[in-house]
């Protein structure tokens, strides 16, 4: 083998190895990034996950049934006094005046006290 061709050899195989540890383990740390596990669900908003949320836009989904069950229990009620089968429905009286307490405790917070609670 003559020098010449040795040496084309070795630019190659040097450019190759450049490409294999360098270039393709940040095309995989790319491309694992993009494939990411998304947000779980409580973490995402509650519109995003529950079908009717209007009040309780922009509290973390994992935190309604909390606020549900703390509501239900500060009324001495159950869920069905504002429920019906499809928890999503507005077909009561009661769910629809505690959706508006729930707005008015929320711009109470926000105008008086600025603070964006739930
Ligand atoms: C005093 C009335 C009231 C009681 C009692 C109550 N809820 Fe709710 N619930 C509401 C209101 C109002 C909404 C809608 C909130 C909004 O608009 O953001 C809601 C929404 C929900 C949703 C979201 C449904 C969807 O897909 O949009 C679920 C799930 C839910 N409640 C579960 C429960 C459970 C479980 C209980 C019992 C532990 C309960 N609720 C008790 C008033 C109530």
């Amino acid at each position: 083998m003559s020098k010449q061709i040795v040496w084309r050899f070795s630019v190659a195989t040097r450019r190759m190895t450049f490409l294999f540890f360098v270039i393709a383990p940040l095309c995989c740390q790319a491309a694992a990034a993009q494939t990411a596990p998304p947000e779980s669900r409580e973490d995402q908003a509650a519109e995003n996950v529950f079908k009717n949320i209007q009040a309780f836009k922009g509290v973390r989904a994992g935190d309604l049934q909390g606020a549900m069950s703390f509501i239900a229990s500060s009324l001495n009620v159950d869920c069905d006094y504002c429920h019906e089968q499809d928890f999503s429905k507005d077909e009561k009286k009661e769910k629809l005046r505690a959706r508006e307490m729930i707005r008015m405790v929320r711009q109470i917070n926000e105008e008086s006290f600025q603070r964006n609670v739930a």
